[in-house]
């Protein structure tokens, strides 16, 4: 029984998914699926990573491509293969035994890779105009090239590799899917005019913008229905090279027509990734006020932040994601105000163990305590 009366710490639903509290672990890309085998997750240290961490309400995956031409980083798990899946299931079943839910965060990051991340295709994009950002491969840094502007017989195949990956998902055993909608991806490349300066019907008016992102949400409601649909979106991040001109424009009509949809949630990177959160062009408290699905506030939360947050009514729930990686037990040390670990960023994408399932819990600390007395 939960005895802790603040509410972060109550149960909710999110749309179909029953929570044991409202502290979300946000997706956290780790670099460390299986690559030699074809980017498949469930190795015994995923397993136990996730397993660690299943004390959060709702845990969102790292992010997981729909097809090999979405990946843009090294050792990526894939939902595309009956091999991930299989792979999933372990995690899934793992942190369902703990208590806890997950959905797995379903992306395709458009012109944010190189070819040698994508099994040489060309990397792809609403239009052929390259991202200022660098891909991390295995020989190194290496410039993003120019992508190719997708056409409509291949905007209609990506929006059916989301559709099978939702699918994916729930054969999986993942309670619902995450669209990765944010942080300059596929998605974001095409609601976001520094990227789309396309003249058909994907570019030019918000409304044109927006039919990426709305064929992708149509296309998985279908398969697994609202209840279990989720999106993140990061209206204003400078990430990954993008901008917008008029980011309240794009988004206040992408957030109106999810609300339509009746989607589970909206999770929000409020400011720039990992960065700051007074950037200037969108109205986060808008957006809460004309969706009636679960608000799932993200970046930069201190304890004290969320727990007003949530509180307060300005947010439903809140996602954590470096916290996450330092503190396996972040529920329980929030509840508590215990010390929070510090996280490592260099351990953050490499191979094994190191910095991935090691962070100690208030237990460990406590039974290290005992030992060493
Ligand atoms: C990253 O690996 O740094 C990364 C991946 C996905 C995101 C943001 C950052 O959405």
């Amino acid at each position: 029984m939960n005895t802790d009366a603040r509410k972060l710490f109550q149960p909710t639903r999110i749309g179909d998914i029953a929570v044991a509290n409202r502290v979300v672990m946000a997706p956290l890309t780790r670099s460390r699926a299986d690559e030699a085998h074809g980017d498949i997750p469930g190795s015994a240290i995923n397993v136990e990573y996730y397993r660690q961490r299943s004390n959060a309400g709702l845990i969102i995956s790292e992010g997981t491509q729909v097809s090999p031409v979405g990946k843009g980083y090294m050792a990526t798990p894939g939902i595309y293969s009956d091999e991930q899946v299989e792979g999933w299931k372990h995690i899934t079943q793992a942190v369902h035994e703990a208590g806890s839910k997950i959905v797995a965060q379903i992306w395709h990051v458009g012109r944010v890779t190189h070819p040698a991340l994508t099994g040489g295709a060309q990397p792809v994009a609403p239009s052929a105009i390259a991202p200022r950002v660098q891909a991390y491969t295995h020989q190194g840094k290496v410039d993003a090239p120019v992508p190719h502007a997708l056409s409509h017989v291949e905007i209609a195949q990506i929006v059916a590799e989301y559709r099978q990956g939702a699918v994916n998902a729930i054969r999986a055993g993942f309670d619902g899917v995450e669209i990765h909608g944010a942080n300059g991806y596929l998605i974001d490349q095409f609601l976001r005019d520094g990227a789309n300066q396309r003249t058909d019907a994907y570019g030019g008016t918000v409304e044109n913008r927006s039919r990426f992102a709305l064929e992708v949400v149509d296309a998985v409601i279908a398969e697994i229905g609202a209840g279990r649909v989720g999106i993140r979106l990061s209206p204003v991040t400078p990430a990954n090279d993008l901008s917008d001109s008029n980011p309240q424009a794009v988004f206040g009509h992408l957030v109106q027509e999810l609300d339509k949809r009746g989607i589970a949630f909206i999770h929000f990177i409020e400011g720039a990734t990992g960065g700051p959160r007074d950037v200037p062009g969108f109205d986060f408290a808008w957006a809460r006020a004309h969706f009636h699905g679960t608000y799932i506030a993200n970046n930069g939360y201190t304890r004290e932040m969320a727990l007003e947050a949530v509180e307060s009514g300005r947010a439903d729930a809140v996602a954590f994601g470096r916290l996450f990686i330092a503190n396996p037990d972040l529920v329980i040390r929030l509840q508590r105000g215990a010390p929070l670990n510090t996280p490592n960023p260099q351990t953050f994408y490499t191979p094994g163990p190191a910095g991935y399932i090691d962070y100690p819990s208030l237990e460990d600390a406590r039974d290290q305590a005992v030992a060493v007395a």
